[in-house]
C-alpha cells in the first residue's frame, strides 16, 4: 500500500479497547444522523482510541468505506500551526496530492466522508493569526466531523452546525 492508495492514512484499530463501547455506540449514532462530535478529556484519558475504533466499526466502514479520514497534527508546534499547514496535513490524510481548500472539499463532498480531526486544540489553541481562517475552512468543509480534544473552547465552530453533540470522556 502507497500514500496514494485509499484507506493508506487511516490508522489502525487500537490493539487493547476495553469499557469504551458505549461512546463509540452513541458516536457512530450521532454520526449517522449526521451530527458532528467533539470528545472532550484530558491527555491520555482515551479519547484517539475510541475515535479509532468508531473508525473500524462495521456500520462506519460499510457506510463510509474508504472514505474514512483520520487527521492528526502531532508532529506541529502550536506556534507554527498556519492555515496552509492545516490543509497540508488534511490533504495527505485523505491521500491527495494538491491542498487547495477547494481542491480539498470538491474531493470532500464527491462521496460521504467522515472526517475525525484529532487534537483539535493543537490548531485552534495556536495564538496565530490563521486560527480564524482554520476554523472558517472547517466550516466549509460540509463533512462529518468527530473532533477529539482535551479542551472544550478548542471546537467552537462546531456549535453553528446544527445538532452538534459534546461527549465528556472521563
Ligand atoms: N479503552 C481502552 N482500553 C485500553 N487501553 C486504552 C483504552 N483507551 C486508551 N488506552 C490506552 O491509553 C493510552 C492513551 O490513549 P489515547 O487514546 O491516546 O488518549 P488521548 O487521545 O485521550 O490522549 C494509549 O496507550 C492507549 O492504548
Ligand atoms: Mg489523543
Amino acid at each position: 500500500m502507497t500514500p496514494s492508495d485509499p484507506g493508506y492514512h487511516i490508522p489502525s484499530t487500537p490493539d487493547i479497547f476495553v469499557g469504551r463501547n458505549d461512546f463509540v455506540q452513541e458516536i457512530v449514532s450521532k454520526i449517522h444522523e449526521r451530527k458532528h462530535v467533539a470528545l472532550i478529556g484530558s491527555g491520555g484519558i482515551g479519547k484517539s482510541s475510541i475515535a479509532k475504533a468508531v473508525m473500524h466499526n462495521k456500520h462506519i466502514v460499510s457506510f463510509f468505506g474508504f472514505h474514512r479520514c483520520f487527521v492528526t497534527y502531532d508532529d506541529v508546534a502550536t506556534s507554527m500551526m498556519t492555515h496552509n499547514t492545516f490543509l497540508t496535513h488534511l490533504a495527505r490524510a485523505l491521500s491527495i496530492a494538491d491542498s487547495p481548500l477547494l481542491t480539498i472539499i470538491a474531493k470532500l463532498r464527491a462521496s460521504p466522508t467522515l472526517l475525525v480531526i484529532d487534537n483539535a486544540e493543537t490548531f485552534l489553541e495556536a495564538g496565530t493569526e490563521d486560527v480564524g481562517r482554520i476554523k472558517g475552512a472547517i466550516t466549509e468543509l460540509g463533512t462529518v466531523n468527530l473532533f477529539t480534544s482535551f479542551s472544550r473552547p478548542a471546537v467552537p465552530t462546531c456549535q453553528t452546525f446544527a445538532g452538534y453533540g459534546e461527549l465528556l470522556v472521563a
